[in-house]
């Protein structure tokens, strides 16, 4: 199938870089099929007749991120394509992939880390999953776009470097995945609106990064439609009746050329192609549980066991409170968490699910019938109250999140603090599962509690995976995908914001582990972190050269305990002298590793020239300097398990003169 732009009149052309509505694209007079734009990463969000259709819903990008698992990412896409099928959606307007720069950002939910390679490698699978099916995906929000409030007019500032190193990476790597379209973000970048950015659009996506899909607005980004198809953006949406005009004025004005206009609409009749022929594709049958089941074998891998004093979890015996207190929120998991669990944030990115969960207790009773001294549990609705005369208490506390709006605090509420304190106060076993959607604050009570199970936002299947977890039907195997700082003054940014019109990004390239390591800071709980109920041992580093910057390292994990479990294994470099301030470490792969107990395997990761590289704007390019890179593997960034060092000497015309003797 392939539309010819000669079919369509200027005017045709003008009305197809808008949208129809506010979701479709346009049809020139009934010439072109419309596509349907849907939300969003965590599950199908169609609106129909003012209502948004039910869905399932799946963890949120960033509990998915603490799988570290691209298979997993990469099911969650294809579970949610498949319902796109159903619901006719062309398009899901997902993955966002923007680095979690603050805790306080309000739509880290919707994003998966703070380290780019982590972020472009899920986004990846999850954009080959959702394509596999003929949806096309979304890749967004491009770019810079890290706090909610004044997102729309504010602009990110910041120095090349930091926008190469931190910002763009993950973009790029998820590129590879060749979705469909690319949305801009709200904000400006260094001065100029995202929508109108050609250096940001057509420079750095499209000529650099070889993008060569649609560009559409995030919803009301564009404000002015010239500019934008001066810059390279094709669709504006929703539809806007200035579109029109300003083009047209445009064209008069001599701003923009007819060949301008038609090589945005060009893209447009190409994402239409591409729909029209991924029909053989678009199959998909499933039954609503099903993708529960789906939802909820993703949610169990995304737990991130964060302390598990005296082995407390899972929980063998004896007589178990569950509670909560009232948490104040209009997301779903409104009240009682223990009851109805917060399984996803607000704004474009809710998920309207039919599932009903089952209060934890009752899980939990279930995943114990035929044990002989079975735990009794109970739920309480003054939990503390019970706290005396319990073995064991599960507090089910959380943060709520939403597009639109930061947080102003990282600190549960007082009344769940006070809850956690009191009740440990009469009870030395205490269990506190947390959702939220990025870092919280736990300093004023974690020395207090046994255990801390960090559930974030899972989706349908929390209160299923969470009660695996706790009953020791499912090991943990999540680790974080940010650092959990011990407060939010200790984090790059603080409580600094922009001023309203600029926000400084003076941190540059330290952002996340990359700045509480290089500062030596103490945090709650490191990048990288997760615990299991298996041990895992590493031995046997072996690190071989393929060339002066290719290596190969590998590996021996064992999983030293009598239970079958998974360990996620990172691997770090350090560039041990640098001519310019690089951080103390940085990620440059992982892997996860199944291994049942007792078990023992090879894990091997590859390393190329960009793992090496820092970005130089002087150079205009990557550039790794010859010297001393010391490698580390470890279970998370501030556990270090193996080490070793290579030396790189790439040819001295390719190098530039250092400071100091190398
Ligand atoms: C959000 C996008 C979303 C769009 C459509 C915007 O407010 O930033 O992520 O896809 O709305 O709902």
């Amino acid at each position: 199938m392939k539309y010819d732009l000669k079919q369509f009149t200027l005017e045709e052309k003008l009305n197809l870089l808008t949208g129809k509505n506010f979701w479709q694209t346009d049809s020139a007079n009934g010439k072109l099929p419309e596509l349907f734009l849907s939300d969003g990463p965590h599950g199908v969000r169609k609106r129909a007749n003012g209502e948004t259709l039910a869905a399932t819903a799946m963890p949120s990008l960033s509990a998915l991120a603490n799988s570290w698992d691209p298979e997993l990412a990469y099911a969650s896409g294809e579970t949610i394509a498949d319902e796109c099928i159903a619901l006719e959606a062309d398009v899901l307007l997902a993955p966002g992939v923007n680095i979690k720069r603050t805790p306080l950002c309000g739509r880290n939910f919707e994003y998966f880390s703070e380290d780019p390679l982590l972020a472009g490698t899920l986004a990846k699978a999850y954009i080959e999953g959702v394509q596999s099916k003929g949806v096309g995906a979304c890749l967004k929000h491009f770019a810079v776009n890290n706090r909610e409030s004044r997102r729309t007019v504010q602009s990110s500032e910041l120095d090349e470097r930091t926008f190469r190193e931190i910002y763009s990476p993950a973009f790029e790597i998820a590129l590879q995945a060749e979705p469909w379209t690319v949305m801009c973000s709200y904000n400006l970048v260094n001065g100029v609106w995202a929508s109108e950015n050609e250096k940001l659009l057509r420079g750095v996506l499209r000529d650099e990064f070889g993008f060569n899909g649609l560009i559409v607005s995030d919803w009301r980004a564009v404000n002015h439609s010239a500019r934008a198809v001066k810059a390279s953006l094709d669709l504006r949406m929703p539809f806007d009746a200035h579109a029109y005009n300003e083009l047209k004025q445009g064209l008069d004005e001599g701003w923009i050329t007819e060949a301008e206009i038609d090589a945005r609409v060009e893209k447009l009749l190409e994402l239409v192609e591409k729909r029209v022929n991924a029909e053989k594709k678009r199959k998909s049958v499933y039954t609503k549980e099903q993708n529960h089941e789906t939802a909820v074998r993703l949610a169990r891998e995304c737990v991130v066991l964060l302390k598990n004093e005296d082995g407390i979890l899972p929980i063998r015996k004896g007589n178990v409170a569950v509670g909560s207190i009232f948490a104040l929120t209009d997301l779903p998991g409104r009240g009682d968490f223990s009851i109805v669990p917060a399984i996803g944030g607000g704004g474009s990115a809710l998920v309207r699910t039919d599932y009903k969960p089952r209060p934890l207790h009752q899980e939990l009773a279930e995943r114990y019938i035929g044990v002989s001294d079975a735990p009794n549990f109970q739920h309480s609705y003054f939990v503390f109250g019970e706290a005396y005369a319990s073995d064991t208490v599960v507090l089910c506390v959380g943060l709520s999140e939403r597009e639109g709006y930061d947080l102003d605090t990282i600190r549960l509420s007082r009344e769940q603090e006070e809850l956690i304190l009191n009740t440990a106060k009469y009870n030395e076993n205490v269990v506190v599962v947390v959702y939220a959607g990025s870092a919280v604050d736990m300093s004023a009570w974690i020395d207090k509690v046994k255990a801390v199970v960090f559930a974030g936002f899972l989706g349908e299947g929390a209160q299923e995976a969470v009660a695996d977890i706790l009953s020791g039907k499912a090991n943990p195997c999540g680790k974080l995908n940010e650092t959990f700082p011990l407060c939010i003054e200790d984090t790059p940014t603080g409580y600094t914001q922009g001023n309203g019109s600029v926000e400084l990004y003076t941190e540059g390239v330290l952002v996340g582990y990359r700045w509480y390591d290089t500062k030596e800071k103490e945090v709650l709980f490191p990048f990288g972190h997760g615990l299991s109920y298996s041990e895992f041992e590493y031995s046997d580093l072996q690190i071989d050269k393929k060339s002066e910057t290719d290596y190969e390292v590998s590996f021996t994990v064992k999983n030293v305990s009598n239970v079958d479990g998974k360990e996620i294994s990172q691997l770090y470099v350090r560039d041990v002298l640098s001519t310019v301030e690089r951080p103390q470490k940085e990620l440059k792969g992982f892997a996860k590793t199944a291994l049942k107990a007792g078990e023992s395997k090879r894990v091997s990761i590859s390393l190329n020239a960009r793992s090496f590289a820092f970005y130089s704007p002087v150079l205009d390019k990557w550039y790794v300097e010859n010297g001393a890179f010391e490698i580390y593997v470890g279970a998370s960034s501030r556990d270090i398990r193996l080490a070793g060092k290579i030396e790189i000497a790439l040819p001295q015309k390719e190098q530039y003169s250092h400071p100091f003797e190398l």
